[in-house]
């Protein structure tokens, strides 16, 4: 009996602190990363009260790097960055997942609301959306998500005395482009872009139009989804990935709802934005990227005021993972000097 007893109060107390803390279990990992590294996750509330799930480590009085990963992919897309024990000992280190990603809440809405026209690859036969002003995906939305985590992390600490630096590989780099826009008041100290766009007109290369709309099928038959999700990421590397970081990949973007899906396709720019930006700014290019256009990188990166390139050889997409050595390296550099 009192065994028993002893028991429920186990399991009540296992089902409380579940409750309460961001849970941390063990997990079977892809690459063999420390289980225990001191990483901290949480929640944070986002806009229209979207759970934002965040990952934090390292000595918060160190300057503080947040990644912002890319269209479809988790925060996990930064392992090579995150479990490097320089970047821990050098700074403070903040991940996240977008809504519709990862461990954050998926917003829907209903119906989805589909219209034919698009300029976004010079055709007029694509489907998106054009309701813009209700899909829980806009920019302004995944700013104000940013704006959320940055406002707990301001709670927390001194930031008279922190510096902040935004890292965003791809997409993620007008996400973080539209939060300096948005929220100018936040003193934002240095600005990475990895393959990343300033806009989407023009900017891709052909063969994805035909993925993105296998992507974005209306009818969202299955097959149809994963043959333009599975055909998008074999374009991220220039030499194919492993199946087991292929799969990494295909997995993170398959949990992505169609509203998701649907976001790049609302046309944006932030040419004029990020033209007056002075803080220092680093472009990373992979020579060989096959979603985003040499041209754009370059039109991109001879905007900046206060610019610097580094362009990889034999690299695509994901420099990230494909020269983790030289990206690893030039990043600690190009930072520590901020
Ligand atoms: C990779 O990029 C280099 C430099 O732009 C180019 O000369 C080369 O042809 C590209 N390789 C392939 C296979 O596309
Ligand atoms: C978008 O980028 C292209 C370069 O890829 C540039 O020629 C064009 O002027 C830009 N358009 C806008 C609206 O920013």
């Amino acid at each position: 009996m009192n065994l028993f007893k002893s028991f429920l109060v186990f399991i009540f107390a296992c089902l409380t602190i579940s409750t309460v803390f961001a849970v941390t279990v063990a997990q079977v990992p892809l690459h063999t990363f420390p289980v225990d590294d001191g990483t901290k996750s949480y929640y944070v509330t986002g806009k229209d009260g979207v759970n934002i799930f965040v990952e934090e480590k390292g000595d918060p009085k160190k300057t503080t790097i947040i990644f912002s990963s890319g269209f479809l992919t988790s925060r996990t897309s930064w392992d090579q960055q995150w479990y490097d024990p320089k970047f821990k000992e050098k700074f403070h280190l903040i991940r996240y997942d977008y809504r519709g990603i990862g461990n954050s809440d998926k917003p829907h809405t209903k119906p989805h609301p589909f219209v034919i026209n698009s300029d976004l690859f010079n055709t007029k036969h694509i489907c998106y959306s054009d309701n813009s002003d209700t899909s829980p995906y806009t920019f302004d939305s995944q700013a104000d998500d940013l704006f959320a985590l940055i406002n707990k992390l301001s709670s927390k600490y001194d930031f008279k005395k922190k510096k902040i630096v935004l890292v965003g590989w791809s997409m993620g780099t007008p996400i973080t482009l539209n939060f300096m826009k948005n929220y100018p008041n936040i003193k934002i100290d240095g600005f990475v872009s990895v393959s990343g766009l300033v806009n989407n007109t023009n900017v891709f290369h052909g063969v994805i139009e035909t993925l993105f709309q296998d992507m974005i099928d209306p009818q969202e038959k299955f097959s149809r989804v994963i043959t333009g999700l599975d055909g998008f990421i074999r374009l991220f590397p220039f030499k194919p990935f492993s199946n087991e970081l292929h799969s990494f990949f295909l997995g993170n973007a398959v949990m992505a709802p169609i509203e998701y899906r649907l976001y790049p396709a609302i046309p944006f720019s932030f040419t004029e934005f990020y033209s007056t930006l002075t803080i220092p700014t680093l472009h990373i290019i992979g020579k060989n990227d096959s979603l985003v256009n040499i041209e754009h990188s370059l039109y991109f990166a001879s905007l900046g005021k206060n610019a610097k390139s580094i362009f990889y050889k034999d690299v695509g997409h994901c420099a990230l993972w494909e020269n983790t050595k030289e990206f690893n390296k030039d990043i600690i550099k190009f930072i520590s000097k901020i």
